[in-house]
Order: C-alpha cells, then sequence, then structure tokens
C-alpha cells in the first residue's frame, strides 16, 4: 500500500488518517499539523521520508510578490501568513527524496477546468459577469481565464495586501502588480488620511463591502477563507455566488447563512471525503511514481476527470435547491411627452408652460440612465433573470427627426452600459429598432448580443388576434384548416407587418398586404409565395376599398399616430390588433366603433414575481420586445437573435416555444380604456352582429334569435354610426 504524507502548518486538531482507492492503487492517507511550528515540520518530513510515497504540504503560502503594508480590517488575520515559502520549499525538496507538493498545480488547472466546463455547460455563465477577487495574485490562473469571459474584474489586492484604498480592474493591471512593477505608489492615499490609521482602515473595510454588494461573483482564495470573509454578513454575500476551493461543511454552513445562492468549489473530488488539494496532488504524485514537475497539465486533467467521482466542478446550492440567474439590460425611452412625467429629473420642467418641446429636444441628447432594476422573473425550469431597463431620452419625434446615427450613438452608450452592468445581452425597445436598419448596425457594434423583440412582437400580436377571434366568436376556426377570412397588415414592409403578413399567409386563405411602397409590397409577396404558395395575397397601396371586408387587421406601422386606417370604413366584428407605439389608432377613432374589437397588440405576463418601475403596463405585465430578451435570458441564448426588417416566422415560433417553456403568459387583451373582460367582448360582439344584420350580412350567429337586449344596444350602436 502507498503512503501519503500531508504535514501542514494549520491545527493538529484536523488531523487524519484513512485509506482509500485510487486509480486501482490503495493508499494510506494522512495529514499531520503543527500548528504553525514550520521546524516541527522540516522534521517531520525528513523523520517520514523514507516511509512515504508522496508530501503534500498544508497552509504554506507560495510566491507572493510583496509584503509591503498592512492589512486592513476584515483580512487583518492574513498578516501573519503573507509570506513567501517558495525558497524554503525549494531548499526542502533538494534535501528529500520523496516528492513534496503543495497542490498549485493541480489547483491551477482544476481552476481552468472548473470556468470553462461551467462556462461550456451553462452557456455564457461568466458573461460580462462582476467578478471580486479577494487575492488576485493568489488566484492569477484563474483571473486569466475569467478575463475571457467578463471584463468586470475588480482585484481587491492592493486594499487587503497593501492598505492603498483602490482596487485594480484589469488583468493586465493584475499581472503588472503580481510583478511588482505596477506604480501603485501614486495610489498611496494623501498624508492626512493615511497619517490617521482608523479612518483609513475603516475606508478600506468600507470600499471591501462595497465591492463586494457590487459582485455577482466573489473569488474567496482557499489559505485563510474566514478571515477574507469571517465578518461578512448576508448584506455582502446574500444572492452572490463565491468561488472557492476546499469548501469544507462548516464553511458551507457559514456561506448558508450568509444567504449565498451558489458555491462553485473547484476543488477536485479524486476522493469521496473533501481533503485538502495538496494532499490530491500528492495522491496524483504517488499513483504516477513520477516527480511532481514531470506531470503535464494534460496528464493532471486527463487524470482528474478519469476519477471515479469525475473532475465536476461540484455546484453547492446552500438553499437546497438549484439556484442560476442570467442578465438582461433593454433600452427604453419616452413614447411622447407625457412619459416625461414619470422621470423625476425632467417632470419639475414639464409643467412649465411652454417648456416641454425644449425640455424633449434637450432630454433627447441625455447620455442613457438606468431607470429601474428589474428582479423576481423565475422561470418553471428555476432559472431566474434579473436586469435592467436603461432609457434613452429621445421621444420617437426626436429620433425619427435626427439621423440614423444619433440614435446608434446612444445606444452603444447604452450597451457599454449594459455590458458594464453584467447584463448578458440587450434588447431594444420601440422606436430604438425602427429608426435606421432595425439593430443590425448597433449589433454590430456592440459588444453585447443584441435582440429587437420583434419576433416575440409578431408573436405576442398574433396570439393576442387569436386569443381575441376566438373570443369573439363570429370566424369559423376549423382544426387543421385555413381560416375561410379575410386579413390585412398595415406597415407590411415593417419588421413586425411583414413576418406577420408570413405568418398569416399560413393561417388565413386571403391576406392583404397594406404598405406605401407598391415595389416593396411585391417583392414580400413574391418571397411569401414561395413558403406559402397556397395563399391568395393582395398588395394594395389604398387600402379603403378592401377595409370593410376584413375579420382581422393588424396594424404595425412606424407612422407616430398619424391616421393610418380609416376605421369607420372597417366591419362589424373586426378584430383590430394595433402593434405600434405610439398607437396608430386614436383613442377617439377607437371610441367611433363599439362594434369592432380593438386590442393593444399581446402584452406578455411575465413569470415569477417580478419587479419594476411603471412603465405604463399593468403589475407584471412586460412589452413583448421586452419579455424576447427576458426569454432569451432564461434560456442562455445569449446570441444576436432579431435583427433588421427581415425576420425568419421561424424565430416567431421558436421565441414562442421557448417563451412557454419559461411560463410567459399572454397578458390580459386590453384597449384603449384598459382589459377587455368576457362581458365587454360579448358586448362588441352584439353590437357587431346588430350591424351585420342592419347591413344585411348574414353569419352563423346572425340566425340566432336576438335577445331583446342585443336590440337595444344596436339601436345605440346604430345611432352613433358614421
Ligand atoms: N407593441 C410592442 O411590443 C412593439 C414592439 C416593437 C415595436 N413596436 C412598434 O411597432 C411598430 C412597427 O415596428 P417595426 O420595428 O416593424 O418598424 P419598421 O420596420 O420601421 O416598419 C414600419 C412600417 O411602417 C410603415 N410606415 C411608416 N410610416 C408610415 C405612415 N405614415 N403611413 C403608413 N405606413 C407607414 C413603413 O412603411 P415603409 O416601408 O413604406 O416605410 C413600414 O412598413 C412601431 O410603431 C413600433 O414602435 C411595438
Amino acid at each position: 500500500m502507498k503512503q501519503v504524507i500531508s504535514i501542514s502548518l494549520g491545527s493538529s486538531a484536523n488531523n487524519y488518517e484513512f485509506q482509500s482507492t485510487f486509480l486501482g492503487q490503495k493508499f494510506k492517507i494522512r495529514r499531520i499539523g503543527t500548528n504553525g511550528d514550520y521546524d516541527k515540520a522540516i522534521d517531520l518530513l525528513i523523520q517520514l521520508d523514507a516511509e512515504t510515497d508522496a508530501f503534500g504540504l498544508g497552509s504554506v503560502k507560495l510566491p507572493v510578490p510583496r509584503k509591503t503594508g498592512r492589512l486592513i480590517g476584515m483580512a487583518s488575520n492574513l498578516l501573519n501568513q503573507v509570506r513567501d515559502d517558495s525558497g524554503r520549499i525549494a531548499k526542502l525538496r533538494s534535501r528529500l527524496k520523496t516528492p513534496v507538493t503543495t497542490g498549485d498545480h493541480l489547483i491551477k488547472v482544476a481552476h481552468e477546468w472548473a470556468i470553462r466546463s461551467l462556462q461550456f455547460e451553462y452557456t455564457g455563465y461568466f458573461n460580462n459577469s462582476r467578478v471580486l477577487f479577494l487575492s488576485g495574485i493568489n488566484n492569477l490562473h484563474m483571473a486569466s481565464v475569467m478575463s475571457e469571459f467578463t471584463e468586470n474584474l475588480t482585484f481587491a489586492d492592493p486594499v487587503i495586501d497593501s492598505g492603498i484604498s483602490r482596487f485594480i480592474h484589469s488583468f493586465k493591471d493584475l499581472e503588472l502588480y503580481a510583478k511588482g512593477i505596477h506604480d501603485i505608489l501614486k495610489w498611496v492615499p494623501s498624508k492626512r488620511l493615511s497619517d490617521s490609521a482608523i479612518p483609513l482602515k475603516r475606508w478600506n473595510q468600507h470600499i471591501i463591502r462595497k465591492a463586494m454588494q457590487k459582485a455577482h461573483i466573489i473569488v474567496v482564495p482557499y489559505h485563510n477563507f474566514y478571515s477574507y470573509i469571517g465578518d461578512c454578513t448576508p448584506e455582502e454575500l446574500g444572492g452572490k455566488t463565491i468561488i472557492t476551493t476546499t469548501a469544507y461543511d462548516d464553511r458551507i454552513e457559514f456561506l448558508k447563512n450568509q444567504g449565498v445562492d451558489v458555491i462553485i468549489d473547484t476543488t477536485p473530488k479524486l476522493l469521496k471525503r473533501v481533503v485538502g488539494v495538496n494532499v490530491q496532488e500528492a495522491l496524483v504524485i504517488a499513483a504516477l511514481g513520477k516527480k511532481e514537475h514531470q506531470i503535464t497539465d494534460e496528464e493532471m486533467l486527463e487524470l482528474m476527470t478519469e476519477s471515479e467521482t469525475g473532475l465536476r466542478p461540484r455546484l453547492v446550492y446552500p438553499g437546497g435547491e438549484p439556484k442560476h440567474k442570467t442578465r438582461f439590460a433593454f433600452v427604453i425611452h419616452p413614447l411622447s411627452q407625457e412619459q416625461f412625467k414619470l422621470e423625476k429629473a425632467v417632470k419639475p420642467f414639464v409643467n412649465i408652460p411652454g417648456a416641454v418641446d425644449a425640455v424633449e429636444k434637450v432630454v433627447a441628447y441625455a447620455p442613457p440612465w438606468v431607470y429601474s432594476t428589474i428582479t423576481g422573473i423565475k422561470s418553471p425550469t428555476g432559472v431566474e433573470a434579473e436586469g435592467w431597463l436603461i432609457t434613452v431620452g429621445g421621444t420617437p419625434k426626436q429620433m425619427m427627426t435626427h439621423s440614423p446615427e444619433f440614435t446608434y450613438k446612444r445606444l452603444l452608450m447604452a450597451a457599454r452600459m449594459a455590458k458594464r452592468l453584467g447584463a448578458q445581452i440587450m434588447g431594444l425597445g420601440a422606436f430604438t429598432k425602427v429608426v435606421g436598419d432595425a439593430g443590425v448596425t448597433v449589433a454590430k457594434k456592440a459588444a453585447i448580443p443584441i435582440t429587437t423583440g420583434n419576433s416575440y412582437s409578431a408573436s405576442g400580436a398574433l396570439w393576442a388576434a387569436a386569443d381575441a377571434v376566438r373570443r369573439m366568436g363570429l370566424i369559423e376556426i376549423e382544426e387543421g384548416k385555413k381560416i375561410n377570412g379575410k386579413t390585412m397588415v398595415f406597415g407590411a414592409t415593417g419588421a413586425i407587418g411583414s413576418v406577420c403578413c408570413r405568418l398569416l399567409a399560413m393561417a388565413f386563405e386571403e391576406v392583404y398586404l397594406c404598405g406605401r411602397n407598391i415595389v416593396k409590397l411585391m417583392a414580400l409577396k413574391e418571397s411569401i409565395l414561395k413558403e406559402t404558395p397556397d395563399v391568395k395575397l393582395h398588395t394594395v397601396v389604398n387600402p379603403d376599398k378592401h377595409t370593410p371586408e376584413m375579420d382581422v387587421i393588424v396594424t404595425a406601422t412606424s407612422g407616430m399616430g398619424k391616421k393610418i386606417l380609416d376605421i369607420t370604413k372597417v366591419k362589424p366584428g373586426c378584430v383590430i390588433t394595433d402593434v405600434a407605439r405610439p398607437l396608430d389608432l386614436s383613442p377617439e377613432d377607437v371610441a367611433k366603433r363599439p362594434d369592432v374589437l380593438v386590442i393593444e397588440s399581446g402584452e406578455i405576463l411575465l413569470p415569477g414575481d417580478p419587479k419594476m418601475k411603471d412603465i405604463g403596463l399593468p403589475p407584471k405585465v412586460a412589452y413583448a420586445c421586452l419579455a424576447e430578451t427576458i426569454v432569451l435570458a432564461l434560456d442562455r441564448r445569449f446570441e444576436v437573435f432579431t435583427i433588421g426588417r427581415d425576420i425568419e416566422w421561424e424565430k416567431v415560433k421558436a421565441i414562442y416555444k421557448m417563451g412557454l417553456k419559461h411560463g410567459m403568459r399572454l397578458a390580459a387583451i386590453s384597449g384603449v380604456n384598459g382589459v377587455f373582460t368576457d362581458a365587454d367582448i360579448a358586448k362588441v360582439r352584439d353590437l357587431a352582429l346588430a350591424a351585420r344584420k342592419q347591413t344585411g350580412e348574414t353569419s352563423v350567429e346572425d340566425q340566432e334569435e336576438e335577445p331583446p337586449v342585443r336590440k337595444k344596444r344596436a339601436a345605440v350602436r346604430s345611432g352613433h354610426k358614421n
């Protein structure tokens, strides 16, 4: 039987001895703690040299580049441990015939593997995460790998090692710091502050706590674990992901009590029992019968992945159930001057007579700012999403007045902000993707995946239309058959309009494509016929002649509230879905036709218990384009999803299905006067049937005997018919 002995400078209270099998070989594994007695450790090594196959050295510290200053508050216990033992270890090695290891090679490989395998298994896991390294130097390799996935890195080394109240924010600067050539002297605090030790110490504690609160992920060194975070509370650690090594049960219990969401233990589990990395590396050395420096990274990784328990980084969920959080950002903008009243900074000026136009112009130039955070979204799959609503200042009028570059510039600023905040994907709301090329340029230039949300907007619009049509019950729908009815799309050549046409062509027998440019309409018609040859398609520039025949109308123009459709011409009982923002149909127009159901596209009810500031919708309800961004985040689809004006209908179906998987529901359909109840819809239906009877149109319903109340309403309706 081979023997592996770990000599640790740590407490002898944690000593153990047990037998185990590794790579088919039997091992006796012992740990002997010397309670910080270095000479005793050396004596033990010499004494046990002849009977040991590999030594592990525990609680020793390998090269720390500087020992310049005092440590601060939370980490003050570290002072005694910050030393460079590498010289001594080298000397020791030359005196012993048995290989000696501190486990650092294994840690290096394990760290890289942990980060890369999680990033692969949970797509984009670390993308743009805000990661705080309490000691970058002790996790240099992990920091280097992490820097491939996120630029939001913070290293507390100067604060903790040197008592200098500044963090390092890039891996490049950390490398310079590690080599001792970083010019941190210019960061040394002013004489007044440094003379007074207590304020500086407190200030450093304060900034470390703040940095922890801002972080999504905190990397805690495995040495002196409690010295780094022993004083922390749920305020700093609640909801965080902690990356550490050798997460013993007591550490897990501690982190659980602080409300930590996830613990990523990068320690490979070569044995069922959690033992130090020095023991594990000694085990590998002894099993291979090689000297420590003869083992390559590949060998180490191969061995670990072949071990009985496999080398998967251990994910511990202290709360009991798996926790996965993703992050998104979504850009909004004021839809009208009215909405300035929602923003505190601008509100006072809006009430000054005559000032609102000037405010509208000035605000359009403002850099983006965070309007609201969104929390509490939880998919039935267990994944949670949180995000930020970032607003740019331009109203639709302002965006259309300026060149597209004006809006692109602000959207790219918003994308940079989103990335800094930690978002993994960003969506574009309302007019931010109407201007210019509908997100193409922004997606090309932004360092974060972009989606316009238009696939889900189209899906939501048709979902709502289908729901409304079903509830109105005026069109016969036979399973597996095309609907024997007519539908028209206004803004047919637009991003949302065109894909609505494609999908309606699959559902209806006749579709009218309505737009301003006949050439664009003809091209669209041709392309739809290639996909769906069995539909009757009409291209229309002057719609009035045809609107009286339509059963369903979708309006999706960017006409900014200009009159698009003469509602007085519409067939009684027609369902109109107004997707446009600002709406294509004014409340005054809608009021003219109580026998027509005008719904405001399909908003989406978010899963979980979402919390955000008012965006002009009922609680928990989001615009479909915002919902698309959320669905993609929940599904870890951190990719450019919908951009441009040529949306594939497959994407609309895909996002619809993805939305259902993540618990998205169609919000109650609403119109200019709020949510439609069943009674409201029955009322519209009655008025429609009555009006149709008057005009001599027959339908299945017309055959029914009309109840007196319907007759009365019909009379009222005909009284104010245009
Ligand atoms: N409800 C939601 O959740 C939601 C989500 C996203 C977008 N939206 C809104 O949906 C609308 C369409 O967005 P989109 O991204 O599809 O925009 P888009 O690609 O720019 O398409 C706009 C369409 O409107 C037409 N149009 C513009 N001005 C018009 C006018 N005065 N009269 C008639 N047609 C006009 C354009 O015709 P030409 O091709 O002839 O220029 C084009 O076909 C916008 O109002 C947007 O704010 C709503």
